[in-house]
């Protein structure tokens, strides 16, 4: 008998907790409810958080280093090495087909560009970078957004806003909330702006694998998609658009990985992992 897909319930000669039968009773009303290997043991939630210390680390080696005329391969190299000196691995390298250790997305490229000594960054440019390391097993996984140079103001408003929709998204994950909570901070606030939130793409629960359960989407609805507890891991990762939301895989990347903005304007997107914890969302990626 597979327990992880059964129904919520207590073992026989258990205790409900105050949890399950909170759990229980969203349950009954027909909400979706997390599967109890979604809820991450305090030990589990240490090792991710050793992870997350790793991931972060990481990503400031990288901020550390980031200039005009610098290529993108430059950048997997400087993950690679960082990950081997903390006895990290990458999550994403030999990931699905995925040939690079990080993801470099410049401009409208909306996410999992592939590094490339040809991408040389630019003034101006923008670009979103990804990682994702395992430490002893567990997963953290974020991204930021750095500006090369100097930009336009609509670019920089555009991974301000981004920015703000991820702390906003952030904000509305309390406990006993919902997936789509936050799905529609995060929408409201770009749509203010005019940006497209994209759709095709979305966060998910990480910590004991790459992309776990649920999925974050960041639009939506209230009330709907998965009931948000104590003790799950998840990201957020809104991806925002200039333009259209829509979005499809750059014809001209052969390993079908990259995705690029519909009308080709520019897209921003900020990651971090969380644990939801009694009293709202603590940020494992700091
Ligand atoms: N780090 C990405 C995420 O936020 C996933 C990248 S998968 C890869 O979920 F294969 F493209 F690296
Ligand atoms: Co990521
Ligand atoms: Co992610």
């Amino acid at each position: 008998m597979n327990l992880k897909k059964r129904r919520w319930h207590c073992l026989s000669g258990q205790e409900p907790t105050e949890m399950d039968l909170k759990i229980m009773a969203m349950e009954k009303k027909g909400k979706i409810v997390p599967t109890r290997n979604l809820i991450k043991t305090p030990e589990q939630i240490e090792g991710i958080r050793r992870s997350g210390i790793v991931n972060t680390g990481c990503l400031d080696a990288v901020a550390e280093a980031i200039h005009v005329g610098m290529n993108t391969q430059e950048i997997d190299d400087i993950c690679m090495e960082y990950c081997k000196k903390h006895n990290a691995i990458p999550a994403c390298l030999n990931y699905e087909g995925y040939p690079k250790s990080v993801c470099t997305s410049i401009n409208e490229v909306v996410c999992h560009g592939i590094p490339k000594a040809e991408d040389v960054l630019q003034e101006g440019d923008i670009i979103n970078v990804d990682m994702t390391v395992i430490v002893d097993g567990y997963y953290a996984d974020a991204s930021r957004m750095f500006i090369i140079g100097k930009t336009t103001p609509e670019k920089e408003q555009l991974v301000r806003v981004a920015k703000e929709c991820l702390e906003i998204g952030a904000e509305a994950a309390k406990p006993y909330s919902f997936v789509g909570d936050i799905g529609h901070a995060v929408q409201k606030h770009a749509e203010k702006f005019g940006y497209g939130v994209v759709r095709d793409l979305c966060g998910h629960g990480v910590g004991l694998d790459f992309h776990e359960e649920p999925d974050v989407v960041h639009f939506g609805h209230r009330g709907t998609g998965m009931l948000l507890v104590p003790g799950m891991v998840f990201t957020i990762e809104p991806m925002i658009n200039m333009g259209t939301w829509k979005v499809f895989l750059d014809a001209d990347d052969p390993y079908g990985w990259e995705v690029i903005t519909g009308d080709e304007k520019p897209s921003a997107q900020w990651e971090h992992t969380f644990v939801m914890t009694e009293h709202g969302v603590e940020i494992l990626t700091h």
